[in-house]
């Protein structure tokens, strides 16, 4: 079973990464391969908004970001954390989103996915529901979605309080992947959103989103 666990603060010690390596280790526990990535330790530059993406496949920069969803697309199951700014998710995460060929191009179907938020006053529910959304319109399942409240810095008590959200979080990712868990809510919701929204968008699209029609028949959608 194969975890790929993304960081999106730009801090490798913080709240966000202290919540994640507790999840690698419990992963690790229970016989997992995981592979950490902090996003403030790759070369990923913003996304240049020309949508060539969609007609060849891959994107026009030649950076970590794309092997960051190769990555992505070869795991059982992802986790993505990030810190909230100003209720939303970091920028670093918000560079991976865009980057990362998620929604139009299905990078998370079949996929088990954690979401999780840190933040120390008000709007990491926001932030949650930002990656909620992003796994959910990317064809992913949600296992589980974790906000995490403590004073900014304070990795003690997340070390000492959190211990069993996160054992929780991990098993049902686990177990989601061991036995191929279908969530019937986010099913549905994936299949109103897909095939009355993105189906349609690209479909008109024509030629211009070949790229987008080669990988949907690769993962066999579409
Ligand atoms: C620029 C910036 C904006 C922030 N905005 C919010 C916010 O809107 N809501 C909140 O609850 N916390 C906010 N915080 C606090 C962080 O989200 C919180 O302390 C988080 O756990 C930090 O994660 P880290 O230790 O992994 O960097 C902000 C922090 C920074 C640096």
């Amino acid at each position: 079973m194969k975890i790929l666990i993304i960081n999106g603060s730009p801090r490798t010690k913080g709240v966000t990464a202290t919540v994640l390596h507790m999840m690698e280790e419990e992963l690790v526990s229970r016989g997992a391969d995981v592979e950490f990535v902090n996003l403030s330790e790759i070369k990923m530059s913003h996304c240049l908004g020309c949508c060539s993406c969609y007609t060849t496949g891959h994107c026009c920069i030649d950076d970590d970001a794309e092997v960051l969803s190769k990555r992505i697309a070869g795991a059982d199951g992802i986790i993505f954390g990030s810190p909230t700014y100003a209720s939303n998710v970091s920028g670093l995460m918000k560079d991976c989103i865009d980057r990362g060929h998620f929604v139009i191009e299905q990078l998370l179907h079949g996929k088990y996915c954690i979401t999780m938020a840190t933040g120390e006053n008000y709007g990491n529910g926001d932030s949650l529901t930002i990656l909620n959304n992003l796994v959910l319109f990317s064809g992913g399942k949600l296992s589980a979605k974790v906000k995490i409240k403590v004073p900014f810095g304070d990795t003690n008590t997340v070390r000492k309080k959190t211990k069993e959200i996160i054992r929780k979080s991990v098993a049902k990712l686990v177990l989601g992947i061991k036995n191929k868990k279908i969530y019937p809510i986010q099913w549905v919701c994936h299949f109103v959103i897909f095939n009355l929204g993105i189906k349609p968008f690209v479909k008109k699209k024509g030629v211009a989103y070949r790229g987008v029609l080669k990988k949907w028949e690769s993962k066999g959608i579409g």
